[in-house]
Formats: C-alpha cells, structure tokens, sequence
C-alpha cells in the first residue's frame, strides 16, 4: 500500500489530504505541521487514528531534514507521493494591485519576502529533504500545490490585478518545479505543480470587508469562466487533485496543472 507525506497539513487542504488518505486502509501517512499537540487534538476528533504527525517549520530546512529522518523510521521501503501543501497566504496585500503599494513599500516588501522563504524555499527544502525516501520508492511523485493565480495568461483579459507577492512567488514555484522535474526525470521521479480550484478553507466567518473582497474576486473570475459558481470544498478539491495525482505520469513531470488536470482553473 502507498505511503504519502503532506507537508503543511494542520489545516485547510493539508488536513483534508491527512482525513482522505488516512481512511484507505493500509496507507502510510506523514503529516507535517508547526502545531503539533494542536493538530493531534483535531485528528482525535475527527477520529483520525493513523497518521504520523511530526513538526516542521517551512523556512526552516533544518526542521523539515529533521522531520525526513523522523519520517523514515515509519517508510521502511521509502515514500511513494509527498505533497507540498502548506503556503503562506498574505491577506493584507492580497487585495491590492501593484500601484496600491506606493507608500506600502513595507508590506510589498515583507509580503514578498515571506511568500518567497515560505512558498519557494520551503517547497525546495521539503523535496530535498524527503528525495533519499523518494528514491527508495517505486512511484516517486512529487505534487507541489500552486495556483491558477500563477497563471499569466488568463490575468490581462480577467483583470485580475489582486494578489501580487501570492500569484508572482507561485509563479516561480512552478519554474522551480520544472526544474526538478527536468533533473529528476532520468530517475523516473515525476514533479507535477497542481492548482486545487477555488477552495473555501476559512475556519472563521468572514468579516464584511472580507466578504466585499471576496465578491469582487469571484465577479473578476466570472469573465473567465461564466459557469464558475464559487468555491468548491474541501473535500471535492482534494477528490478532484488526487485523481490528478493517480494518472500522472513522466508525459505530464514539470507541468503545471489544475484539479481537472489541464488548464482550467475554475
Ligand atoms: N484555498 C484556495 O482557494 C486555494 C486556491 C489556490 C491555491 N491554494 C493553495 O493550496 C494550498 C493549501 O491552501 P489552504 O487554503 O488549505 O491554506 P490554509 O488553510 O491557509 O492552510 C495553510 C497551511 O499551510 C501551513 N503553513 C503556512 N505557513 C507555514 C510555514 N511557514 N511552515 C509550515 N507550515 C505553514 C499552515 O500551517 P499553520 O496552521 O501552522 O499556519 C496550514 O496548514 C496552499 O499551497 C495554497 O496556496 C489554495
């Protein structure tokens, strides 16, 4: 049975891929979080028994070699699929586009910076980390989850202006990915960067800013895609990209693709 590792797996879709992929009997699964007592908690209630929860900390590559040596001692015959989930989210800049930051040069900044250290570095230390136990395996998929945002295409005719650091630094992700995935590819090792929709992760009820935002996005997205109704869930993201994630294969290593498994972000 396949073993899986979810870096960035507290919440949101991380924890969606532990509850899934912990509920087929005989999975191994590693789950990486910063909260560990916390996300154990969540997993006693949501009756979640068998995973493998370890701590590491994105930025840091010391704590997430630290947690690949961890994880070995439960991957005897190596890890079949890690999944970089976790990403940082800037939400103050998000709404702004790139002229909003005269005067914000800060934020701009720091946004930047963080979004680089946690969505770039962190997804780069993550597979250096775990490819020993990637090579021991006879799958070997590497699933780095993006963003249609990332996309420059669709941008100019949506107008979507919003979210500079997040879509600009996934965007770089994706060339980092298909760079992996051209050094890898002799070793039979596929890299795939996968965009899971439009998903409605949020623990807390939106707050009336919040929801205007919200609203102006979903209407930006709608030039684009005029049947798309909102955010799916969870748990039907989650279904859609591991399916994905089942038919990918060497034809596909380095693409950047979205839950539907080509270019449709919405
Ligand atoms: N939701 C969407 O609509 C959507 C759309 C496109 C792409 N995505 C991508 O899908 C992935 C999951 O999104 P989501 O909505 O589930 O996000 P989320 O609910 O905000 O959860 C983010 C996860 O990343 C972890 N994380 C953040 N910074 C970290 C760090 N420095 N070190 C370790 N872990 C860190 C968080 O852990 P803590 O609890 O410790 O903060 C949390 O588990 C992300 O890569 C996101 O960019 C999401």
């Amino acid at each position: 049975m396949p073993s899986y590792a979810v870096i960035g797996a507290s919440r949101g879709l991380g924890f969606e891929w532990l509850r899934q992929l912990s509920s087929v009997a005989g999975n191994t699964v590693v789950g990486s979080v910063r909260d560990v007592r916390g996300t154990q908690e969540k997993l006693k209630a949501a009756n979640i028994t068998n995973v493998t929860l370890l701590s590491a900390e994105m930025k840091d590559y010391k704590s997430l070699n630290a947690m690949a040596a961890e994880a070995a001692k439960v991957l005897p015959n190596g890890l079949d699929y890690l999944i970089v989930n976790g990403a940082y989210q800037p939400q103050e800049s998000f709404p702004l586009p790139p002229t909003a930051f005269i005067g914000k040069e800060d934020l701009l900044r720091d946004d930047m910076l963080e979004s680089l250290e946690v969505n770039v570095l962190g997804p780069m230390y993550s597979i250096n980390a775990f490819l020993p136990l990637l090579r021991k395996s006879s799958i070997k998929k590497i699933i780095v989850i993006s963003t249609g945002m990332a996309d420059p295409d669709p941008v100019v005719p949506s107008g979507a202006a919003f979210g500079v650091p997040y879509a600009s630094i996934k965007a770089a992700l994706n060339m980092v990915v298909a760079k992996y995935a051209a050094e890898l590819q002799p070793e039979g090792i596929t890299v795939l960067a996968l965009s899971p929709g439009l998903v409605n992760t949020a623990e807390k009820a939106p707050t009336p800013e919040g929801m205007a935002m919200y609203g102006a996005m979903v209407q930006t997205f709608q030039t684009l895609y005029p049947k798309f109704q909102g955010p799916i869930s969870p748990e039907e993201s989650v279904t859609m990209q591991a399916k994905v994630i089942e038919k990918l294969g060497m034809a596909e290593t380095g693409q950047f693709l979205s839950h539907y498994g080509n270019k449709q972000w919405l």
